[in-house]
């Protein structure tokens, strides 16, 4: 992907060039992007005078950012111990088969990411499915077609 300097300056001299104001950048960077990109933390990390390592570090260790492109929407399959017993792993085998895509990864064209989470905090919905803002719950396996359809027609 392309990466826009100008932009990424805009919005690190909003900041100030100070190495504490990382994560602020890092979060206008992802918010433009839907992610963090690779290569924005590379030019980050350049202007703020900090190592690549550094800048790395933080990117992976807060897990609200991706350095993978991430989808419009992100479908999370629970496969905590509520919803696997009722079957969570296979709800999850069937978005995969849907999405053409392995749990982690987003689709080709950019509208859906798949994740599996640990538990989501209503286990009285098992097996729950959760896109964006939204929790299907009691979700069978004949259902994750039309939920992925639900928010393909409405972009
Ligand atoms: S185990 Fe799935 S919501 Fe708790």
């Amino acid at each position: 992907m392309e990466i826009n300097k100008e932009k990424l300056d805009e919005i690190i001299l909003k900041y100030g060039r100070d190495k504490a104001h990382l994560l602020a950048i890092f979060q206008d960077v992802q918010k433009e992007y839907r992610y963090l990109p690779k290569e924005a933390v590379r030019h980050i990390c350049m202007r703020l005078g900090m190592p690549q390592v550094d800048g790395f570090e933080v990117a992976t260790f807060y897990k609200s950012f991706s350095l993978k492109p991430r989808g419009k929407h992100t479908v999370h399959v629970c496969l905590g111990t509520a919803c696997h017993l009722k079957g969570g792993a296979d709800v999850l085998l069937s978005f995969m088969r849907e999405l053409k895509v392995k749990t982690g990864e987003t689709t080709a064209d950019g509208a859906f990411t798949l994740e599996s989470v640990n538990c989501l905090g209503a286990c009285a919905l098992a097996p729950l499915v959760r896109v964006d803002e939204k929790d299907f719950g009691k979700t069978t396996v004949a259902q994750s077609r039309n939920i992925i359809r639900d928010f393909t027609d409405h972009h």
